[in-house]
């Protein structure tokens, strides 16, 4: 069975997709809940409605891709109504993702949350890499203590946080300290790795529009770097808190890895964008074959269990 649970939350399958990728509007949400995948994350939600960045502001590649959508989205209310419905349905396995383009921004929309009837997971977005002259929250660690320390006063249903990738060990060590004094339920690594920057030498021209090319990688550039990013939480953090697994994911063995270094869900953006919903049939379908041919009949045999030499 490839079912997981965070806070208490069931999802039938450990897939789902990154938030971003074919989730902005309902019609996509309710192919991603009509697909194999576990659950559907929304379009992280801006207070108010956005149009985002100029095109061209995303970039598949061979190995993975580049954007900088600048979170075009329906707004806060639109989702919140979508949420609010499917609960009434019965459906529990939708991720509310919000990313304010303030702390206070995050914070009214944690209030409005708080104040409604939704009880699912919410995922709070510190990590986008898009909008002009923002920076990411991730990367401010007093910020991200500021903003929870606050939200904290009010809040008390299920927040995950979805964060930007870290790469020196001593950031892991600072971040999982701050973290660790609040009733998180998951972490989420990683967001893309921000501000890389993709050319194209025959026309000696970045390959996207906004920022002077400048965008979030995401795909198999970033694996390692998620990888790390899982392992490196999951060693740190109070067992409490969960994780999801976002970076570089094409493939059931990918899935496997993820879950070997403590992943407890895992989301899948770069490779869902072209492929669509069947891909969460075909990774599931592979990640069987290789828990069959290693012997293993639940996740948890293998999760976390990563062997160092
Ligand atoms: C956007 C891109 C991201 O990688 C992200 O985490 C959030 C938002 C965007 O540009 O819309």
């Amino acid at each position: 069975s490839l079912q997981s649970e965070i806070a208490g939350v069931k999802f039938d399958n450990l897939m789902l997709n990154a938030a971003g990728v074919r989730c902005s509007s309902i019609k996509d949400l309710n192919e991603i809940l009509n697909s194999q995948a576990g659950g559907a994350v929304t379009k992280s939600a801006t207070l108010e409605e956005r149009e985002g960045n100029e095109s061209p502001r995303m970039k598949s590649l061979p190995l993975g891709s580049i954007n900088s959508m600048g979170l075009p989205n329906h707004g806060f209310d639109y989702y919140m109504a979508y949420v609010l419905k499917e609960q009434s349905e019965g459906r529990n396995n939708i991720i509310f993702s919000v990313a304010g383009l303030s702390i206070e921004d995050d914070l009214k929309m944690l209030k409005e949350i708080q104040s409604s009837n939704f009880n699912g997971l919410v995922e709070l977005n510190l990590s986008c890499p898009n909008v002009k002259g923002k920076p990411q929250v991730g990367y401010d660690f007093e910020a991200v203590e500021r903003v929870l320390t606050e939200a904290f006063k009010f809040f008390d249903k299920k927040l995950g946080l979805k964060l930007p990738p870290y790469f020196d060990l001593t950031q892991f060590d600072a971040m999982a300290e701050i973290l660790n004094k609040f009733p998180i339920a998951y972490v989420n690594s990683i967001n893309s790795i921000g501000n890389g920057l993709v050319i194209d030498p025959a026309t000696e021209t970045a390959v996207i529009k906004p920022k002077g090319g400048f965008g979030g990688i995401g795909g198999e550039y970033v694996k390692p770097t998620a990888l790390a990013n899982v392992r490196g939480f999951r060693l740190r953090l109070k067992p409490e808190i969960k994780m999801i697994g976002t970076g570089g994911i094409k493939s059931g063995m990918d899935v496997f890895e993820h879950v070997l270094c403590g992943a407890d869900l895992v989301q899948i953006g770069t490779a869902f964008g072209p492929e669509g919903t069947p891909i969460f049939d075909r990774i599931s379908q592979e990640l069987e074959d290789i828990m069959e041919e290693k012997g293993y009949h639940s996740l948890d045999e293998f999760r976390g269990k990563l062997k160092t030499l």
